[in-house]
């Protein structure tokens, strides 16, 4: 008898989760978590196109590894009972300081792809971003998005008809920001992708059957989705989806190597709200950006698919908030894979964080609910630091907070 009151004591009889995703997500407790379920899930070659980064992938892993450099002079008893994480950016409420990063071929993952990860970024209260390699046109996302603030990203084609026709679509259609890439004038060489082949759309060679098949589940949800293309850019030149290329073909032979910052004006003559230079590096070119006056410096190195050893956005919030002061508006992105992340950027100088791999490998773990917990953790994490370093809003979130490791 007593034996079994011990027993009773401790035992748990959690009720059995019948839903197959749920209990996936019940097991996660981090991105890094998302990251190994997504692993499982997903084709090695998906995983990795996902995942990989530039080279030797060091600025990849110092995206990350660099916010474990800030440490915080975390300040008690200051009342943290009423917690506000909510901010504005570019005039827009956002319910906290980040937005969804575009990200190319978004299906890949899920076939719901950009319409799952915009519906619960509406949910969220958070800014999400279509990107012009995505896979849900403009119109289709808006639809599945009516309400929420919606950002589109172009890269400069050597077509600039076909620039201004999408930026065109992108206002009709209610989006509130656009995002120029500048810091892709060649497509990086990501090895992953190398060693794989890969290209996008894939290509069914032996290897992708047999990796398909065992992963039935990515690939039953693949073939129900049908074709994957660029949306927003099928019938324009060659890329229709119908032919596999890959991503450094298209690069190379669409994308306009003469972008210069005399396209900042034609930009500005297409597009009359705010514009986010996305690839900003260096103090120099965040200084000059707001010369031209500019709205938005994304400090951002594509998370590390560009140039190898590019300097890590974290480490720029600082210098380029003290050049350019309140003349801009600075989103950190890259790296960011909690909530502790976003507070130490905010209190760097950033006004948001953008990020881009967490929610597309929780696309491929766990579809639209694995976004939905992913902005969840976000927000809670968020909170929980700003409870423990003694915030109580995004404004009280200040330098002091914060201080390098020696
Ligand atoms: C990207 N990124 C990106 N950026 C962009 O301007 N246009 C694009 O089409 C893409 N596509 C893309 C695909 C994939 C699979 C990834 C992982 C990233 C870069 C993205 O917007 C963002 O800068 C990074 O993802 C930020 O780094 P983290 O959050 O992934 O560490």
């Amino acid at each position: 008898m007593k034996m079994w009151d011990s027993f009773r004591s401790v035992a748990r009889f959690a009720p059995i989760e019948w839903d197959a995703t749920s209990r996936r997500l019940a097991k996660v407790a981090s991105v890094d978590d998302l990251r190994r379920l997504a692993k499982r899930r997903l084709p090695a070659g998906v995983f990795d196109y996902i995942d990989g980064g530039a080279e030797d992938e060091r600025t990849l892993g110092a995206n990350s590894s660099d916010f474990a450099t800030v440490e915080f002079r975390p300040r008690v008893m200051r009342d943290v009972s009423r917690l506000d994480t909510s901010t504005t950016i570019f005039g827009t409420p956002a319910a906290m300081p980040v937005i969804l990063s575009p990200t190319g071929f978004t299906r890949i993952a899920h076939s719901q792809g950009e319409l799952a990860v915009t519906r619960a970024a509406a949910r969220a209260g958070v800014p999400w971003s279509l990107s012009t390699m995505g896979t849900r046109s403009i119109e289709e996302c808006a639809e599945a998005n009516p309400t929420g603030e919606k950002w589109f990203q172009i890269y400069t084609w050597k077509d600039r008809g076909l620039v201004e026709e999408l930026v065109g679509r992108a206002r009709r259609a209610g989006y509130g920001a656009v995002w120029l890439t500048v810091d892709t004038a060649v497509l990086g060489r990501r090895e992953r992708d190398v060693r794989r082949g890969m290209t996008l759309p894939p290509k069914l060679g032996p290897a992708t059957l047999v990796d398909g098949a065992i992963h039935p589940g990515w690939t039953w949800d693949f073939l129900q989705g049908g074709p994957i293309t660029f949306a927003n850019i099928v019938g324009r030149h060659d890329e229709d989806g119908s032919t596999a290329i890959t991503l450094a073909d298209h690069v190379a032979r669409q994308f306009d190597q003469a972008l210069s910052w005399d396209d900042i004006d034609w930009l500005r003559s297409i597009w009359d709200g705010p514009i986010v230079l996305k690839g900003i590096q260096t103090v120099a070119d965040a200084k000059q950006a707001v010369s031209m006056g500019v709205a938005g410096i994304g400090l951002s190195n594509h998370g590390g698919r560009q140039l190898d050893d590019a300097p890590t956005p974290v480490s720029l919030i600082e210098p380029v908030r003290q050049e350019v002061g309140d003349q801009a508006t600075i989103i950190c992105d890259g790296g960011i894979r909690r909530g502790s992340d976003i507070v130490k950027a905010i209190a760097l100088g950033a006004d948001a964080v953008s990020l881009g791999r967490p929610y597309f490998l929780a696309l491929g773990a766990a579809g639209e609910a694995g976004v939905d917990w992913l902005l969840d953790f976000l927000r809670s994490g968020m909170e929980r630091t700003m409870a423990l370093t003694g915030c109580r809003s995004v404004a009280e979130i200040d330098r002091d907070l914060v201080a390098w490791k020696r």
